[in-house]
């Protein structure tokens, strides 16, 4: 039996660059899809994944995440005394998420984030979610990876095709196929990773996206390796440091995924979110139309 993945790790302690003005005094993570911030969707993936645990690395300016995920007595006060239960249980449901925090001094890159988590991690496997990556699924894209983990016992990583033209923004697989196992043809071996390869250097069209199912021997690649892409300790430099000691998977997962730490990916996810909800996506689908674009 592999060991059972109880934590998930939530880096969260980038600046946000794409996203100014905005995100100069307020978290990216905390930019709402509708009407819940982005590490909210991603929390609650984890949730409906079998993931209680939740451990968000965190740096300057995102004390709103922490107060988002705390309790809010006044606020909660307030609901109960005007008897608006709905939003109160929406509330509350918030804060009874088991949430801990680690602190990224510098953003020294997104292994470096993750090696921030290693005492509150421990000697176990772990998941990492970037919450900027929401996955529009069925079934929840991180279940979608821990199903292969428990199998192979093995870190699993996200995978998704894209456009060449735009491969040189994701770290990218060299891949083989993995052909066994009632044929799931989304099952691939890993035999290579590079960060933000040029087109034409890109060994695949193979991204990998904000979902992953690690093992903790990940914590002393993540020591080991010299910074890379952009001066920053890379978590795809960590993986391809940990593939010379064991295997690693990766799973072309099924989904929808935006890229809501990027304005235009924002937008699409805010529409695609906005019309499928029960309460708004009549009216807003009328009033798009109305638009006559
Ligand atoms: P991104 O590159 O998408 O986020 O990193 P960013 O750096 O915040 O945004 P831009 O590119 O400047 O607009 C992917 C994830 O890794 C986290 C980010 O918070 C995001 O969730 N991250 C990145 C860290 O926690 N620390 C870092 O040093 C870098």
């Amino acid at each position: 039996m592999n060991a059972k993945v109880r934590k998930a790790v939530f880096p969260a302690a980038g600046l946000g660059t794409r996203f100014l003005p905005a995100t100069k005094a307020q978290p990216k993570e905390m930019l709402p899809l509708v009407d819940k911030p982005l590490i909210q969707y991603g929390v609650e993936e984890a949730i409906h994944s079998g993931i209680q645990n939740i451990i968000i690395v965190t740096g300057r300016g995102k004390t709103a995440i922490e107060d988002h995920f705390d309790v809010s007595f006044e606020l909660e006060h307030l609901l109960e005394t005007r008897n608006k239960k709905d939003l109160l249980a929406t509330v509350r449901a918030v804060s009874d998420i088991n949430v801990s925090y680690v602190r990224q001094k510098e953003a020294l890159g997104l292994g470096h984030a993750v090696l921030r988590a290693r005492e509150l991690v421990g000697d176990e496997p772990f998941a990492v979610i970037l919450s900027d990556d929401v996955i529009d699924a069925e079934v929840p894209a991180l279940r979608q990876l821990l199903d292969v983990y428990e199998f192979y016992g093995a870190p699993v990583l996200a995978l998704m095709e894209v456009p060449r033209e735009n491969i040189s923004a994701y770290g990218v697989v060299d891949a083989e196929p993995v052909g066994h196992n009632g044929g799931r043809d989304r099952l691939y071996r890993i035999r290579n990773l590079v960060e933000k390869p040029k087109p034409q250097d890109a060994p695949s069209n193979l991204a990998i996206i904000g979902r992953y199912v690690l093992t903790p021997e990940v914590f002393h690649s993540l020591e080991t390796i010299e910074p890379g892409s952009g001066g920053e300790i890379q978590l795809t430099d960590g993986l391809k440091h940990a593939l010379r000691s064991r295997p690693i998977y990766g799973y072309r997962f099924e989904g929808t995924r935006y890229d809501a730490g990027d304005k235009l990916g924002f937008l699409k996810a805010t529409v695609e979110f906005a019309l499928k909800r029960h309460d708004l996506g009549e009216q807003f689908r009328a009033y798009l139309k109305s638009l006559q674009l």
